[in-house]
């Protein structure tokens, strides 16, 4: 519906339409009309007061289209109204057309954006900002393609760096191959706690040293602890229904450090540094980056660089999002910083989208660790056996119930996050996240099966979607729904996937108010009536799938 004003008003105007959609108002109420156009921004144009602009633009609008009723000046303002009862047609026909793709649009035709995200460390435990980046970097990628780029998925695996010659030294001294089978990222990690100790810090770099230098017995090990590691992680990622296109790492940039200090040299940006070489950008604000440290070992900095280079080349990507915590925040803006000095102009393009941390109910850190160390699988599981408790305990005991407490519990750890905004710190609290009522995943879900229940109830008749008169609710619910394309494009914008999340869940309200006020069954619009419902559940399901959240049809 907003098209229609926007071409008008773009048209008459000569501005673009960019121009005109960004503008373009949603008045408070409806008395005001659908949409309001303020017409400040045209003052120094056309060297008028707002207030005449728009009653000059009144007149110009002589002709409107059908789908506008009228047009009134209100100030600075001009209103224009819909005609209500195409309008909300119109909108029903158009969502029962598009199916899945209503609300996605191709801006981001050919172009192809990567999304760097989850990337836990091998031989040690996944953590909850790993969590944090494998679920909103998941939705990302489902907002993305839905603005129509081309998205790759990849899992970049911390599996280099010092600690490997810690952990390699402990499983030397003390590793036991059974616990390493059974239990392979609390062994490796009770070794790597144990060789951490600064008696051990000679022994541990020349492990390490050993294995950069491609020793074959550390290679071997190294090897086996991340296939381990990997196997454990992708209990999670199957757990949660996460894939990715690429699995990469660390370690694959290994032997591209030299060019990179090559480069650097070149470039003069690198200096000598008590042994070790660094970038210097403390005239920035942005301290030393280290490059290389004294002993000739690499750095997470200088890997980054190389891979980021190394995508460049092999992916020609419009953008690259980084999905890291928001404590990563200068590391991350070093090194993209550094490329920047090296000429790189696409440097511009790589985006540190950062999330906050998980709280406790008791606003400190939310620690995975109850002893020594805790599970993230332990955590998921633990969601999983409180969904099905609350099934239930409401009498729900079919044949399905471990499929639905699944998506139930998934419904709830992803809804729960990602209506926060990323940035925000968030409190960890399943027994919220899994309420039936308020803003969580499971009352999105329980809305869904309920228009679907509707749905089942009211035959479907061919083709007439009559309205005699419209209720308040059947149009408002049009409208929420009409806004969908425009929430996809600013949940893009904005990286933002809570805008698509408080979207739902104001939809699924909206349905709950009209569902409580207008009946469908005895209606005598019911053709009208069900076509909203089936737009609704329609467009209440794209909008959980651009959040990784599968829908249920029954509860
Ligand atoms: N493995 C890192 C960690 O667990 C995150 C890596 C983020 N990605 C990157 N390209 N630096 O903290």
């Amino acid at each position: 519906m907003k098209d229609i004003i926007v071409n008008l008003l773009s048209k008459t105007l000569n501005q673009k339409p960019e121009v005109i959609e960004k503008i373009l108002e949603i008045p408070p109420n409806n008395e005001m009309g659908d949409f309001a156009f303020p017409c400040f921004f045209l003052a120094k144009e056309f060297k008028k007061s707002p207030n005449e602009i728009s009653k000059d633009l009144k007149i110009k609008l002589k002709k409107l289209p059908k789908e506008i009723e009228k047009v009134e000046v209100n100030g600075p303002y001009l209103n224009f109204f819909l005609n209500r009862k195409k309008m909300v047609v119109d909108i029903v026909k158009n969502i029962l057309v598009e199916k899945e793709n209503f609300g996605k649009n191709d801006s981001g035709k050919k172009k192809k954006i990567l999304i760097d995200m989850s990337s836990p460390n091998i031989a040690k435990p996944f953590g909850i900002g790993h969590l944090r980046s494998t679920i909103i970097g998941n939705s990302l990628a489902e907002i993305c393609k839905a603005n129509g780029y081309e998205v790759i998925k990849i899992n970049y695996l911390g599996d280099w760096g010092t600690q490997f010659g810690k952990i390699i030294l402990g499983f030397k001294k003390w590793g036991d191959e059974k616990k390493l089978n059974e239990n392979p990222i609390l062994h490796l990690y009770e070794l790597y706690v144990k060789a951490n100790g600064e008696e051990f810090e000679d022994e541990a770099r020349k492990e390490f040293a050993k294995l950069e230098q491609g020793d074959k017995e550390n290679l071997k090990l190294w090897k086996k602890f991340k296939e381990l590691s990997l196997r454990e992680f992708n209990k999670i990622y199957d757990l949660l229904d996460v894939k990715f296109d690429v699995i990469s790492g660390e370690s694959l940039y290994n032997d591209k450090m030299d060019d990179v200090l090559k480069e650097l040299e070149e470039k003069k940006l690198l200096k000598k540094d008590a042994g070790a070489k660094i970038v210097d950008l403390k005239d920035e604000g942005l301290g030393v980056v280290l490059i290389q440290k004294s002993d000739g070992t690499s750095l997470y900095a200088t890997r980054d660089i190389a891979m980021a280079i190394d995508r460049k080349k092999k992916y020609d990507f419009y953008r690259v999002l980084y999905e890291v915590g928001a404590e990563q925040k200068l590391q991350l803006m070093q090194w993209m910083r550094v490329l920047e000095k090296m000429g790189y102009k696409w440097s511009k393009d790589l985006v540190h989208v950062a999330h906050g941390l998980y709280l406790d109910k008791d606003g400190k850190k939310f620690s995975t660790r109850r002893g020594k160390t805790v599970f993230m699988k332990d955590i998921l599981d633990e969601v999983l056996d409180k969904a099905k408790e609350n099934l239930l305990k409401r009498n729900v005991n079919d044949k399905d119930l471990d499929k639905k407490a699944k998506k139930i519990a998934l419904s709830a750890i992803f809804y729960g996050d990602l209506k926060n905004n990323r940035e925000n710190n968030m409190v960890f609290d399943i027994d919220r996240f899994l309420a039936f009522e308020g803003d969580t995943g499971p009352y999105l879900l329980y809305s869904y099966a309920r228009a679907n229940s509707i749905l089942k109830k009211v035959a479907k008749s061919k083709g007439v979607i009559g309205v005699n008169e419209l209720n308040q609710k059947e149009i408002d619910l049009a409208k929420k729904l009409d806004e969908f394309s425009i929430v996809v494009k600013k949940a893009y914008e904005n990286l933002s996937p809570s805008i698509i999340a408080n979207y739902a869940f104001q939809l699924a309200q909206i349905f709950n108010e009209f569902y409580h006020e207008c009946p469908v069954i005895n209606s005598d619009q019911v053709s009208f009536r069900r076509g909203l419902v089936e737009s609704f559940k329609q467009v209440l399901g794209n909008s959980l799938s651009l959040l990784g959240i599968e829908t249920l049809d029954e509860m």
